[in-house]
């Protein structure tokens, strides 16, 4: 088989933790990965209240690299919109080596769960777990109804990997970006990019 670069989609949904999602992806970038993605019309929204970060009429990779540096050059980007469903990673036949949506919202959550495939984030989500690829959901909600956590467990049933938007102290975070590189230095394991983006636990 031929090698080639790894390709990742990230779906921003429109939970809070919109950070997470740009420290995800300046990871991925950063460690040479094509991402493909697609932000939501109320991910687009949350992003554009909770940072300074916007994704609308630019270049995308130009915004990551004012914000991050040229770190980021390494990897490429491409984006969708959330609404074309015809896009190439609504197709099993475009081949990835997954996806993660971070943040993640309820509604996404439940949409994925009930293989609904309604927009661009759940076709390609829905197409992740039948292709047998890898899923991660980062929900993000509190507190959480009886409807939320079965719709984690049905995702989880269905092959993904729930992985909630908590990041841990013990690394002792000194800043909000601190915390936002824990959730990325995690998704990245997931996907068995080791970016060392945090101190991991020792005794
Ligand atoms: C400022 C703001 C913060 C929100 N935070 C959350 C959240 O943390 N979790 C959640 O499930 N929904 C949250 N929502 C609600 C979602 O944005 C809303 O349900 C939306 O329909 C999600 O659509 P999407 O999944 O297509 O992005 C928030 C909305 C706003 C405006």
């Amino acid at each position: 088989m031929l090698d080639r670069t790894k390709r990742i989609i990230i779906g921003i949904t429109g939970a809070s933790g919109a950070l997470y999602a740009l420290h995800t992806i300046k990871a991925l970038l950063s460690n040479g990965v094509e991402v493909h993605l697609v932000i939501s019309e109320y991910g687009a929204y949350v992003l554009e209240n909770e940072t300074d970060f916007s994704l609308k009429g630019k270049n995308v990779l130009d915004s990551f690299r004012e914000k991050f540096g040229d770190e980021v050059s390494g990897g490429n980007i491409v984006k969708y919109s959330n609404k074309d469903l015809a896009a190439e990673i609504s197709s099993g036949s475009f081949k990835t080596d997954g996806m993660a949506i971070v943040p993640c919202s309820m509604k996404t959550l439940a949409g994925v769960a009930q293989g609904f495939a309604g927009s661009l984030i759940e076709r390609a989500a829905d197409v992740t777990l039948k292709e047998g690829r890898k899923l991660v959901v980062v929900p993000r909600e509190t507190p959480l109804n009886k409807i939320h956590l079965k719709n984690m467990l049905a995702v989880a049933d269905a092959g993904a990997h729930i992985l909630p938007a908590m990041p841990a102290f013990y690394q002792k975070p000194a800043t909000i970006d601190d915390l936002a590189d824990f959730m990325a230095g995690r998704i990245l394991s997931l996907f068995d990019i080791e970016a060392e983006l945090f101190e991991p636990w020792r005794k």
